[in-house]
């Protein structure tokens, strides 16, 4: 394993929309692991693969001793309303509040191309639509505009 340079926002490729994961083989494998321990270094609790400089549709979330391995996800349910305050480990030191649904029901397959489902609320329902949205190019800060 190793760590990763996370990009900040200046950088053009996070605004790139991240490609299907087709090929589920070491080199994802790699990616994942050096994805966790950036993650686990760092002060975020979610970290795209586009933030790394990968455009591949996966990202990981460490949120309150759980740990989820994202591949292809879907928004398949979305519920409710929150605001709360939210950060990005591309844009430093920014924290803002973002309107997002309450609860969310996330279809997606793990490292060997196994489906999963999760229904998250709360905290872990922000994280899951903030990384979601970092594979098409969107930033949290985005959300602020509008
Ligand atoms: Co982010």
């Amino acid at each position: 394993m190793a760590l990763r340079k996370i990009l900040t926002e200046e950088n053009e490729i996070l605004r790139k929309v991240s490609k299907k994961v087709v090929n589920f083989d070491e080199s994802l494998w790699e990616l994942l692991d050096d994805m966790k321990e950036t993650l686990i270094h760092s002060t975020g609790v979610g970290l795209s693969a586009v933030q790394v400089g990968v455009l591949k549709r996966v990202f990981v979330i460490n949120l309150n001793g759980a740990y989820f391995e994202v591949i292809n996800p879907k928004i398949i349910r979305r519920e409710g309303k929150q605001k709360g305050q939210e950060g990005c480990l591309s844009i430093p030191n920014r924290f803002e509040d973002v309107v997002r649904p309450k609860t969310v029901t996330i279809s997606f397959v793990d490292r060997y191309n196994f489906p999963m489902q999760v229904t998250a609320t709360d905290f872990m329902a922000r994280a899951f639509c903030h990384e979601s949205d970092h594979l098409d190019g969107i930033l949290f800060t985005d959300l602020l505009k509008r």
